[in-house]
């Protein structure tokens, strides 16, 4: 019932019914980008993985397809990426989607596969002589294999996360790889484990004479705030191995929420780079309280990349094909939020359901607090704000309403929990908490944020820092309860938008 279905988000993707984490086999081509994505469809906890398959022509709307690669007699079908094969180096026909998966089972370990499809995506044929690829020193954890075309040696370039480091190999035909070498071991934040591995090229600053490449490596365990987090490193790539412009301890992370894991990016887009986080954190991602399904994928961002100082970030926005979401405007006039005076704006639109964006202009001004509430008719909140003396941007969900879900999960959830979590967690603590993000002394801000029944992103200052987190309220958020201490601050500018597909 609808009830029952009350978090499903209106304008995320999620899967039909059954269990979804990491996006796969991200590609776009004549007019589409499919989401492949780990799926389980016996259940709506992690198991018998396959790759689901979504598709959408804008990034927004999303038609579901059947599975496109089920489980087989090798083992789970983990993650994984696609290519699209222009020049038919591996044979399957000129454009020809070809992806590459990691095959796990206990017999075989993770070893890595290949299929291809000649009808645009929608079904596959898996490679007779599989796998392509297995680990030259039986490592365990070997997996989640990225291919990428290298243009200056025209040659396929694999990307395998292989425990505390990424393994880098080559092919001419997508079916012979060769290991050029290894990077990571004692970079970012430890102890950790690599999964998901993403490259990406770009210009720094929109120069396209300074080009870097960030290395997109989730971890998990390893998130500030515990669990499942993406860091990115910046740097060279000579086409045989990559090279950190950081120091090993330098930590760089692509999102300062909970909820944002196994984040890639779709291949074949051009000059824009897509990426799609899976919204969860391994954490609680198989106990939250939806029941029919679980999991939803966070907005598609689009990266750039900027500099500060001798350093290069990577910036995080939502795309811009989500502005076709927009189905009512309300603009507030500027005002003044006095030290310890409230300024409340109440029900944000009728019959929200929980879908909007909210695009403020904060000038800080003599406040060392500036913020404001997500509330609803419970009294349930979440505490959006500027740390102004702290330098920090902090978003609580310590009161957004359900936390302590996993006191209620059944025994199969726990059981499907407690096989990928090897230590337990405390489900209160873990959930029910702050993250926080850097911030600026610049003395306005810019804050973007989408909710969407159980999430909120928060994008700050262009994408400098993204944040993404889980809520579970027991009814939408309608009101906006705007707070500053110790001076006032001004809200410049004020748009929400109510959001529908
Ligand atoms: C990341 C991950 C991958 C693996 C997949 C299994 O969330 O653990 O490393 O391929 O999930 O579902």
């Amino acid at each position: 019932t609808a009830n029952r279905d009350k978090y499903r988000p209106l304008y995320h993707h999620t899967p039909l019914y059954g269990w979804m984490n990491d996006a796969n086999g991200l590609v776009y081509k004549d007019g589409e980008y499919h989401l492949y994505f780990q799926y389980n469809p016996y259940g709506s906890v992690w198991g018998n993985m396959h790759w689901g398959h979504s598709v959408s022509r804008d990034l927004v709307h999303w038609e579901h397809l059947p599975v496109a690669l089920a489980r087989d007699t090798m083992g789970h079908i983990f993650s994984g990426s696609s290519v699209v094969d222009k020049d038919n180096t591996a044979g399957y026909g000129a454009g020809s989607i070809v992806s590459f998966y990691t095959s796990a089972s206990d017999k075989n370990g993770q070893i890595q596969c290949m299929a291809h499809s000649s009808d645009n995506g929608r079904t596959f044929t898996k490679y007779e002589k599989n796998p392509v690829l297995t680990p030259f020193d039986g490592l365990k954890d070997f997996r989640d294999p990225k291919v990428f075309w290298y243009a200056p040696e025209e040659k396929w370039v694999m990307i395998v996360s292989a425990d505390k480091e990424m393994r880098f190999y080559s092919s001419r035909d997508l079916k012979d790889w060769t290991y050029m070498s290894a990077f990571g071991d004692g970079y970012g934040v430890q102890p950790s484990q690599f999964e998901c591995p993403d490259m990406v090229q770009l210009p720094v600053n929109g120069d396209v004479n300074i080009k870097k490449w960030a290395l997109i490596v989730n971890i998990n365990p390893g998130c500030l705030f515990g669990g499942s987090a993406t860091q990115y490193f910046i740097g060279d790539f000579d086409g045989t191995k990559f090279v950190c412009d950081t120091k090993p301890e330098v930590v760089k992370w692509m999102d300062w929420g909970k909820d944002h894991y196994a984040t890639v990016c779709f291949s074949n887009t051009g000059d824009r780079v897509i990426a799609v986080p899976w919204m969860s954190n391994w954490q609680y991602a198989n106990i939250i309280p939806t029941q029919q399904y679980r999991s939803a994928n966070a907005l598609p961002r689009e990266l750039t990349m900027y500099s500060e100082g001798k350093e290069v970030y990577v910036a995080v926005n939502p795309v811009r094909e989500l502005e076709s979401l927009r189905k009512e405007t309300r603009e507030i006039p500027a005002f003044t939020v006095e030290a310890n005076k409230a300024v409340s704006i109440d029900t944000l639109f009728a019959g929200n359901d929980g879908a909007f964006e909210i695009n403020m202009n904060v000038a800080t001004g003599e406040s060392s607090i500036a913020g404001f509430q997500l509330v609803n008719g419970k009294g349930e909140y979440v505490d959006i704000y500027l740390d102004l003396n702290a330098k920090k941007l902090v978003m609580d969900r310590v009161h957004s309403g359900i936390v302590d879900f996993g006191k209620n999960s059944v025994p199969h959830e726990k059981e499907a929990h407690d096989n990928r979590i090897a230590n337990s967690i405390n489900y209160v603590d873990d959930f029910a908490l702050a993250t926080w993000g850097p911030l600026s002394p610049a003395q306005e801000h810019t804050l973007r944020i989408f909710v969407d029944k159980c999430s909120v992103e928060v994008f700050l200052d262009g994408g400098k820092v993204a944040m993404t987190n889980l809520v579970f309220p027991n009814e939408p958020y309608n009101s906006l309860n705007f707070y500053s201490k110790d001076g006032s601050c001004r809200i410049n500018s004020l748009v929400l938008y109510k959001l529908g597909l």
